[in-house]
């Protein structure tokens, strides 16, 4: 787009953003090159390819890809497109095999995406400079945060570990609060798709605990009693943000959990309260199932308390596809994971009451923009002050107090600054890539 510069569409100082943003189809194909095709993306969890041969697909952007498991227990990441006449070659959402054939004209595919046949071969090897190694499934990069897989098409990405930064301290509140790790529960995703542009749950996730008192009233109230027992406030609660991603939460421990009205699983979540605390310390313990979301950058977004898990994915300017699974550590008792899953599915899930709540404002928050005037007023994100931040000897950057547009402001910055970037040195990270040992 010539003469587009991002920066001139988000205030992220005072916090306004342009509505065109989440309308413009040719913002959105930038976004497709300079966000989508460059920073590391969610692909799957450790858990969901644990075999040789098991396999997921999903999408880096728009991309279809393959994540599957080889002989070697690399988890290899390919994209799901045939370099011969571009069929796709994969149409399964997972499975486990030994190989992908494309059904266009049976070219064949190793689990670390490699050419390995077509048949006749030799009409092929008998072409001048034709070398089967030029022809395999493109492949990603690929690194692995205690069991989260990322991938990234770009060479001059930083490490995952880079990327990440300091936020990887605060994930280890949902990642790490025992020994034997984390999983998916099995089953595999729902996917819903909403009529949004993919930025609006995004930011939702980022930090807006705000909507919490208004929409989710509405199914709450009916469900759980006046307010849900939750209270949210400015006491006891912070926002930190680190290369856009970022996560509200507060000190309640098991306030999200809370909302979901199984008083069996409360009861287990308090029997866990302490050891948690031992491991971790009392601030990331209570980050744990607190009232409290969170995005990773751009579009990878989680309910500590709720565990659901989600990618929102593009599917043009106006349209996204929600994935979404259910993390648990893997040693949770049976019965208690199975809570876990009806709770996130009476909340968390396309019928779920928490997300219909959603959804319809992100909905009319996008389609409203198909008015030229209405497309031109910026969109307010100047709660709270953004002045000063508080480091309190915390990783990232902290800000006191849940009700804040703090995190949206850090997230939008983080978008426009890869929007104008031509490379990716041109992309300052917050942080680096040390994780410090913080006070408790
Ligand atoms: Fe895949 Fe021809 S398009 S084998
Ligand atoms: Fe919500």
């Amino acid at each position: 787009m010539s003469g587009f510069r991002a920066s001139d569409h988000v205030d992220w100082e005072f916090g306004t953003v342009d509505r065109r943003i989440f309308w413009e189809p040719e913002i959105y194909q930038l976004e497709l090159e300079r966000i989508f095709a460059r920073t590391w993306l969610f692909v799957a969890h450790e858990s969901q390819v644990e075999e040789v041969g098991s396999f997921v697909t999903t999408y880096m952007g728009e991309d279809s890809v393959i994540v599957a498991r080889a002989a070697d227990g690399a988890i290899n990441v390919f994209l799901n497109s045939c370099p011969h006449r571009g069929n796709r070659v994969c149409f399964a959402s997972s499975g486990q095999g030994r190989q992908f054939t494309c059904n266009y004209h049976g070219w064949a595919f190793g689990l670390d995406g490699n050419l390995k046949k077509m048949p006749k071969m030799g009409l092929y090897k008998s072409t001048p400079g034709f070398r089967m190694k030029d022809w395999g499934l493109r492949k990603a990069r690929v690194a692995s945060y205690k069991g989260l897989v990322f991938a990234t098409f770009s060479e001059e990405a930083p490490s995952l570990d880079q990327w990440l930064g300091d936020f990887r301290w605060y994930l280890d509140a949902v990642l790490d609060p025992e020994d034997g790790g984390t999983e998916f529960l099995p089953g595999g995703a729902t996917r819903s798709v909403m009529a949004c542009n993919w930025k609006f749950p995004a930011d939702n996730f980022v930090g807006d605990i705000y909507h919490a008192l208004w929409t989710h009233l509405g199914g709450a109230e009916p469900t759980l009693g006046r307010h849900g027992g939750v209270i949210v406030d400015n006491n006891g609660s912070y926002q930190v943000s680190v290369n856009g991603h970022g996560w509200e939460f507060n000190d309640s421990f098991y306030g999200n959990a809370a909302t979901m009205g199984d008083r069996e699983l409360l009861r287990y979540m308090k029997s866990r309260q302490d050891a948690i605390t031992a491991r971790l310390g009392k601030f990331r313990a209570d980050m744990w199932g607190s009232v409290a979301s969170a995005t990773i950058f751009p579009n990878f977004s989680f309910l500590p308390g709720y565990f659901t898990f989600r990618t929102f994915q593009p599917k043009g300017p106006l349209k996204t596809e929600i994935h979404a699974w259910t993390l648990v550590p893997k040693d949770m008792p049976d019965d208690i994971k199975d809570r876990f899953r009806r709770g996130s599915m009476r909340t968390f899930s396309p019928s779920g009451i928490l997300e219909m709540d959603d959804g319809e404002n992100w909905e009319f928050s996008t389609q409203a923009n198909a008015g030229f005037v209405t497309r031109n007023q910026r969109l307010c994100y100047a709660m709270a002050p953004a002045g000063k931040l508080e480091t309190q000897g915390l990783p990232g950057h902290v800000t006191a107090g849940q009700l804040s547009d703090a995190n949206q402001r850090q997230f939008y910055r983080q978008w426009a600054v890869m929007m104008d970037a031509a490379t990716w040195s041109d992309i300052p990270l917050d942080t680096p890539a040390v994780v410090q040992e913080a006070a408790e």
